[in-house]
């Protein structure tokens, strides 16, 4: 059976395709620094949503748990970038998280609800991928990242119920929201992609091949 075919997440409707996975080992480097950059985000958004939501104690709370951990997580990150000599380099970032979040409402109280959702899908392929890329890619990164996709998977379960709490203080609907982030994310991880980063899809044909 395909890896395709056996594919069964709460939340993921695809697999990361092998295409991606093959470009991965092709670009330790790039994929290295990105990642990096994917730590810090996630410690941002979570202190970003301490401030949008400060009269929620136990929403804080948890984000700043899990701002500490996404920082100690960069560090572990920026320590293997330094320890395998892979010179630093400022890299844009690519289209999958800013194509999430313009699906966020702009007004409450859906906003929270998608903010949570948004944080749950994001989360949840960084595990996937974590998972997907620590057979394929060899040692060291696949220590790190065997390491780091336990955490992921907490994180993503973490804004999960946080999207729950805040529908069902809102009465609106959870199911049909995950859905149509979930139809997005699929999109976004099985189309053609011309940048490589860690939330990537395939890499994009070059015209004229
Ligand atoms: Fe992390
Ligand atoms: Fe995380």
């Amino acid at each position: 059976m395909s890896r395709a075919a056996a594919f069964a997440h709460p939340l993921l409707r695809v697999p990361t395709p092998a295409a991606w996975i093959a470009q991965a080992r092709a670009l330790p480097d790039v994929l290295l620094i990105d990642h990096a950059n994917c730590e810090k985000k996630a410690a941002s958004t979570a202190l970003a949503l301490m401030f949008a939501y400060a009269e929620d104690l136990e929403l804080t709370g948890k984000m700043s748990r899990l701002a500490r951990e996404e920082l100690r997580h960069y560090e572990q990150v920026a320590k293997l970038i330094r320890s395998l000599g892979v010179p630093p380099r400022r890299l844009a970032p690519g289209r999958y998280a800013e194509r999430m979040r313009r699906l966020v409402a702009k007004t409450e109280p859906q906003r929270e609800v998608d903010l949570m959702i948004c944080g749950a899908f994001i989360e949840a392929r960084s595990c996937e991928r974590f998972a997907a890329l620590s057979p394929a890619i060899g040692a060291p990164l696949s220590d790190l990242f065997q390491g780091l996709h336990n955490a992921e998977a907490r994180h993503y379960k973490v804004y999960l119920d946080l999207a729950g709490r805040a529908a069902k203080r809102a009465g609106v609907a959870l199911p049909a929201r995950i859905e149509a982030f979930a139809a997005l994310e699929a999109d976004l991880i099985t189309s053609p992609d011309p940048l490589f980063r860690f939330h990537s899809g395939p890499p994009a044909p070059i015209p004229g091949c």
